[in-house]
């Protein structure tokens, strides 16, 4: 009986010991012979700067050749089903890797591989509910700026300041993994998606909503934000951008924070909404040593799914 290849579509679905497999990886040099005569499909319905170059450079140092293709050219679940789609793309990659509208599409297309017996893994790169890639980055961010060990994780504060997106549940999923808590300043109204706190709380770690954003960042090592508007929202902009309007990460709240404290952003960023230029151009902030940390974690990611296929192949 064949065992099938692991996906990625949120850091639940690791264990503790292999998300710090992962960091290793992503730690090391990549091993260039990995996917030698391998490659990856990268699906987008959505537009992409950071997780497609980052993507693309992984599998490409990873001696493996990428190829991305935009929601038009494939038409999932329109020119064919979502499962065929996966199928095929399987029938010549290793990997998988999409971005999409509907979370439900990645499991649908994990499920009509492991049906099939295909030994194809297939990654999230981002969806309504999740952005695990981000989290991994994230991680290896706050480890490396403010020298911390998996262990002394969770003796940090850290604050996201705005919308509880995906962003926001796979960061704190991430972070469960070792224990630590995540606090949240949102408005009213915009609680924490209630099916992820429970997987935060069964890994040991804990959501703590704050109202008030100078209250939650007080002391604070680690502030992050994110946009209030994620894609596919576009028909809210306006009346986030007036419930949100007091959680904006700029001067006069990062004061609160640590004097050592790091601001985060996933990007893109909307300068003037949810961060200040002041902020993200200043002196905490880490977003551009985030955005390299990109490949870093792809080159991780892809590096504990391809080593968990072994040598079989489909059909
Ligand atoms: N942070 C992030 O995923 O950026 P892109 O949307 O540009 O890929
Ligand atoms: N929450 C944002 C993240 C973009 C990388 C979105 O989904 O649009």
């Amino acid at each position: 009986m064949h065992r099938s290849p692991r996906h990625l579509l949120e850091l639940d679905d690791l264990t503790n010991g292999e998300l710090q497999r992962v960091i290793e990886l992503s730690r090391q040099e990549p091993n260039a012979n990995l996917m030698k005569q391998k490659s990856a499909a990268l699906l987008f319905e959505k537009p992409s700067s950071r997780t497609r170059h980052s993507t693309e450079l992984a599998v490409k140092e990873l001696g493996g050749f990428p190829i991305s293709v935009r929601k038009e050219e494939v038409s999932i679940g329109g020119r064919e089903s979502i499962g065929d789609v996966a199928l095929t793309f399987s029938c010549y990659h290793s990997i998988i890797g999409a971005r999409v509208f509907n979370h439900a599409v990645l499991v649908e297309m994990c499920k009509a591989i492991d049906d099939a017996g295909a030994n194809t893994s297939v990654m999230n790169l981002l969806s309504d509910l999740a952005h695990p890639f981000q989290a991994v980055a994230d991680l290896i961010t706050i480890l490396d700026e403010l020298k911390c060990d998996f262990d002394s994780l969770k003796d940090l504060k850290i604050t996201y300041v705005g919308d509880p997106n995906n962003v926001f549940n796979s960061l704190a999923i991430c972070l469960s993994h070792f224990k630590t808590p995540i606090n949240i300043a949102s408005p009213p109204g915009f609680s924490p998606d209630k099916k992820v706190v429970p997987k935060v709380n069964k890994l040991g770690g804990r959501v703590f909503e704050i109202s008030d954003p100078v209250e939650a960042v007080k002391g604070a090592d680690v502030i992050y934000t994110d946009t209030w508007v994620s894609m596919g929202q576009e028909q809210d902009a306006q009346i986030k951008s007036e419930r949100f309007k007091d959680y904006q990460v700029n001067g006069k709240l990062l004061e609160n924070a640590k004097s050592t404290a790091i601001v985060l952003h996933c990007l893109p960023a909307h300068r003037g909404e949810e961060i200040t230029d002041e902020v993200i151009d200043g002196s905490s902030s880490r977003v551009w040593k985030q955005a390299r940390n990109r490949e870093k974690a792809a080159m991780g990611i892809i590096s504990f799914l391809i080593e968990s296929q072994g040598g079989r192949t489909w059909p």
